[in-house]
């Protein structure tokens, strides 16, 4: 079977069947139409909100390269001392100017000038992208995935082929956050897997990995974290996958916490580098990934394990991790670990060394289905409860209100000395406290204007 239909649910309702045609799907229950993107389907809760937002993010980019672009011409028009300065100088310039092109036309399906991004169809289906994801937040994966990868990209399969143990059937397979996808392809081509989906959020992602396994080949430039060299600084790199994908591979842009699949649907769920990047308590999200699969169907999940979680009882351990996969209806996990490098790109001398935590889970049992996620409480939702006055606001109440007192205290005339006398007149703090909080606050300040610039 190489479709995907009968996978499928509503992302919004819930609902089964969606109807299909030509590669965008309906919900007849809640009658929303899901559109397709440069033929991958746009399986969103709020598909029109989304694809707006992903647009407004585009857009934003675009102004960014090109205001990258305007600021080494400038740089390129003064005096530069050194030939080498001005060479490396010229070589940013081109490949900024050329990755802004390259951008437009990848993402030319998402740049539906009708779209506009709608806070308010969010909140009705409380539904939202994170603010701190961008189109190139894992740019640098897709370099890796089918550029330079070659000894990552056979350490991470290796794990997954450990997890399966000597079972080389992994049935149908869905791959949650597949990024630049080349972890899901290789499962595919290596393993006995009847459909592999793949899903991620980030169509800058899908849409690369979508020609790449087609069997095309993009170039693209990459630009290192710390480059080894001058020519390291823009590398341009001819992406390619080691062969065209096998059918029965599937791309669908979608959210992880609102998954558009049926229950009960998957042989083989992977999370790789996922679950403690997702804004969802783990518990919850196992709940999630339970109900995805089949009974007997089978959990690998292989990345960092380190879950940011304001409050401390949510930062996990492997220990607690495993329990709360058992807890959510799994048997006892096989478990594995190995020291690997990670984004170690030949053209940077920034790279990681990570140790992996690779786990596989069978379903035993179904866990309670958890409610569907809300990605902002009621409060802001419906603007009828109170906003709760926490103890993070309350400070930062306080903080902005000093801050944008000082800001106002800056006329061009005005010493650090001079505000620290005004901020004791007006019994906001004793001056000797004043001081080194006001110079704090103006460090802080010249560093970013010296970004931004
Ligand atoms: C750390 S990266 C890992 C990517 C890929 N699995 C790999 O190993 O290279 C996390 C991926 O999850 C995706 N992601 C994060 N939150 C998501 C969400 N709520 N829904 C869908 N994708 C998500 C990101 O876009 C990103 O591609």
């Amino acid at each position: 079977m190489s479709h995907l239909i009968d996978l499928l649910a509503c992302p919004r309702c819930d609902r089964t069947p969606l109807s299909e045609n030509r590669g965008t799907y309906r919900c007849n229950a809640c009658k929303t139409d899901f559109p397709s993107t440069g033929g991958i389907p746009w399986l969103f809760a709020a598909p029109d909100a989304t694809l707006g937002e992903w647009r407004n993010r585009l857009q934003f980019e675009l102004q960014r390269l090109a205001r990258e672009a305007q600021l080494l011409r400038t740089e390129l028009d003064g005096a530069i001392p050194l030939a080498r300065t001005k060479q490396r100088l010229e070589l940013q310039l081109q490949a900024t100017v050329e990755h802004r092109k390259a951008l437009q036309e990848l993402l030319a399906p998402v740049d539906v000038q009708s779209m506009q991004a709608s806070f308010e169809s969010h909140l009705a289906l409380r539904t939202r992208l994170p603010r701190d994801q961008g189109l190139h937040t894992y740019y640098a994966n897709v370099h890796r995935d089918w550029a330079w990868g070659d000894t990552e990209n056979r350490l991470a399969l290796d794990e997954i082929r450990l997890a399966l143990d000597s079972d080389k059937q992994t049935g149908d397979t869905l791959v949650l956050g597949a990024g630049a996808c080349r972890l899901a392809y290789d499962v595919h081509m290596s393993f006995d897997a009847g459909r592999t989906v793949a899903l991620d959020f980030n169509p800058l992602l899908l849409l690369i990995a979508k020609a790449v396994t087609a069997g095309g080949t993009l170039h693209l430039h990459e630009f290192p974290i710390a480059p080894k060299s001058a020519e390291d600084f823009a590398v341009l790199r001819e992406l390619a996958a080691p062969a065209p994908v096998r059918g029965g591979f599937h791309l669908v842009l979608g959210d992880v916490l609102r998954a558009p699949f049926r229950p009960g649907g998957f042989d083989t769920v992977v999370t790789p580098w996922l679950v403690d990047i997702v804004s969802e308590d783990f518990p919850v999200f196992a709940a999630r990934v339970n109900r995805l699969l089949k009974t007997g169907g089978r959990w690998i999940n292989s990345g960092s394990l380190s879950f940011e979680n304001a409050q401390q009882a949510c930062r996990f351990g492997p220990e607690e991790t495993l329990a709360i996969v058992v807890d959510a209806g799994f048997g006892q996990p096989f478990v594995h670990e190995s020291t690997m490098p990670y984004m170690c790109s030949p053209a940077s001398r920034h790279g990681r060394q990570e140790s992996v935590f690779t786990f596989a889970a069978e379903k035993r049992s179904e866990a309670s289905p958890p409610e569907r996620h809300k990605a902002l409480p009621d409060w802001i939702v419906t603007g009828q409860e109170p906003v709760p006055l926490t103890p993070s606001f309350r400070t930062q109440a306080l903080s902005t209100r000093i801050y944008s007192y000082i800001m106002s205290l800056i006329d061009g005339r005005r010493t650090v000395e001079d505000m620290a006398k005004i901020l004791e007149q007006q019994q906001l703090m004793p001056r000797a406290e004043a001081i080194p909080a006001i110079r704090n606050f103006l460090t802080r300040m010249y560093d970013d204007s010296r970004r931004q610039s």
